[in-house]
Formats: structure tokens, C-alpha cells, sequence
């Protein structure tokens, strides 16, 4: 699903060099949910926007199902990121004039997917991550968590293969961080969806079902958490697969 080759990273300002991420390797396989941990400064969050394609790396390869996203052009990888890949940031970045369900479907605008459609969808989801009273009302008349929640049903609007979140949790009080990570953890049990997580904090990569350890930018450690994921479940077409609750549990 994602393999990362020999990846090494070095932003350069003007003259000055900064190393950041140096022969970085590993792969994931589909359906698995892995956290990146390390401390800050350590290269977290520069790995996670090579691999959804953010930027480019000085060195090395990122496969997305199969396909290596830094050969691709601007157009390419534009393309590729709208249908292969979700991405949920710390800050929610949900647009305020938008109501939380055109929020949602913002992703689906771009596709030219016609209004009567992307409601379906976005209600679907909005009700799946629990919201469904709320579609409605503007971001600021939300929690952070529940703001949280309205950019994860964003991320899965397109059905992405993989979806890539940089601390998602990092603006929100324990209690409603944990409710977020339960919900992420639900989401890849039931939709075979692979997910990507940053976190500084040990006890929330510990409830994913792999850690990969950054220090200084290298992958020190790659070791299992709690969460039994794994290989995906046969692949259930469709938002079905969002829905089933039998799926992979
Ligand atoms: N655009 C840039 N130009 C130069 N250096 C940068 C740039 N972006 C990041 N860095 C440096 O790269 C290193 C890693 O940064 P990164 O943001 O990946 O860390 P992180 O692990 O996500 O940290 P945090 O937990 O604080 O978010 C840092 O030393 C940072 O100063
Ligand atoms: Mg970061």
C-alpha cells in the first residue's frame, strides 16, 4: 500500500542546509493503522507530508499503491492525491463560512460529483462520526473535538486508500483525544482504509497496531501497539465499506 525507499530529506534555505530525514525504510501494508512517534523537532511531520505528497523529497522513493508519487508532475500528483489520499491536521482547517456538511463535501466539488450525491455521502458519514444533528451549524458553533470529527468525515469523502493525519489529537483535552483515536481506530476496523497518524505521545501510539520510531531523523524502532490491524478485509466497494459493521472487527 505504501512503501518508502531510501527517503532522505534536506530543507535548503538560500545557502543553509538542514538535514532532516536521512535512508528512511519501511512499507505498510493495506488496512494496517501505524503511528510515526518521536519527539519534536524530530522529523514527523516533514515524512508524513512527503508521503501524502505535500512536497518532494531531496532523495529517495514513496510508493502509493505501487505507484512512485515524487516522479509524478504538479497535475499528476494533484490528481492522484484527490482520489488515493485523505489527510486530517492538527488545527481542522475546515473552512467557517461552509456549514459542516459543506464542509464534508468540499473534496466532492472538485470531483464535479453532482449535489444530490455528495449529501448522501456526506450525511452517511457526518451520522458515522457521530454528527448527524449537527450537519447543519458553522465549525465555530462546534468543540474542537467535534470539529475534529466533521475533517476526518472530510478526509473519507473520496475513499482514499490511505488517509495521513499530523496530530490529530494535538489541540484537544484528553478525554475528547481519546474519543477521536477510539474513532479512528473504529474507522480502520471497519473500512480496511490504511492510516498514517503523527503523534509525540506514547500512549496513543500505543493503540495503533504498529509504531515507527523517529529520532533525529531516523527510524530507530518499528514496533507493535495494541490495536489488532492488520491486512485488510477483502475490499467492500463503495461507502458499504464505511457502513459495515460487521466488517473486520
Ligand atoms: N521549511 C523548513 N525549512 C528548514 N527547516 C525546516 C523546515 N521545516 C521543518 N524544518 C526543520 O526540520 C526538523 C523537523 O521538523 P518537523 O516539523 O518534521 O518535526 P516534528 O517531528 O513534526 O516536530 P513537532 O512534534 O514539533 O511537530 C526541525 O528541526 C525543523 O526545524
Ligand atoms: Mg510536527
Amino acid at each position: 500500500m505504501l512503501e518508502v525507499r531510501q527517503l532522505s530529506h534536506t530543507f535548503q534555505n538560500g545557502t543553509e542546509q538542514t538535514p532532516v530525514l536521512k535512508e528512511i525504510n519501511f512499507r505498510v501494508d493495506k488496512g494496517e493503522m501505524i503511528s510515526l512517534l518521536g519527539s519534536s523537532g524530530s522529523g514527523k511531520s516533514t515524512l508524513l507530508n512527503l508521503m501524502a505528497g505535500l512536497m518532494k523529497p531531496t532523495e529517495g522513493s514513496i510508493l502509493i499503491s505501487g505507484q512512485p508519487i515524487e516522479k509524478m508532475n504538479e497535475n499528476q500528483l494533484a490528481e492522484f492525491r484527490r482520489t488515493h489520499i485523505g489527510f486530517i491536521f492538527q488545527s481542522y482547517e475546515l473552512i467557517p463560512h461552509f456549514t459542516v456538511r459543506e464542509n464534508v463535501e468540499l473534496p466532492l466539488v472538485f470531483h464535479g460529483v453532482k449535489p444530490s450525491v455528495r449529501k448522501e455521502k456526506s450525511m452517511k458519514l457526518l451520522s458515522q462520526v457521530g454528527l448527524a444533528d449537527k450537519t447543519e451549524l458553522f465549525p465555530s458553533q462546534l468543540s474542537g473535538g467535534q470539529q475534529q470529527r466533521v475533517s476526518i468525515a472530510r478526509s473519507l469523502i473520496t475513499e482514499p486508500a490511505i488517509v495521513f493525519a499530523d496530530e490529530p489529537t494535538g489541540n484537544l483535552d484528553s478525554k475528547t483525544e481519546q474519543e477521536i483515536i477510539d474513532l479512528l481506530i473504529d474507522l480502520n476496523a471497519n473500512s480496511g482504509i490504511t492510516f498514517v497518524i503523527v503523534t509525540h505521545e506514547q500512549e496513543v501510539a500505543m493503540q495503533t497496531g504498529r509504531i515507527i520510531h523517529l529520532k533525529d531523523g531516523e527510524l530507530t524502532e518499528d514496533t507493535r501497539g495494541r490495536a489488532i490491524t492488520g491486512p485488510a478485509i477483502p475490499a467492500v466497494s463503495g461507502n458499504e465499506a464505511f457502513m459495515n459493521e460487521e466488517q473486520g472487527t
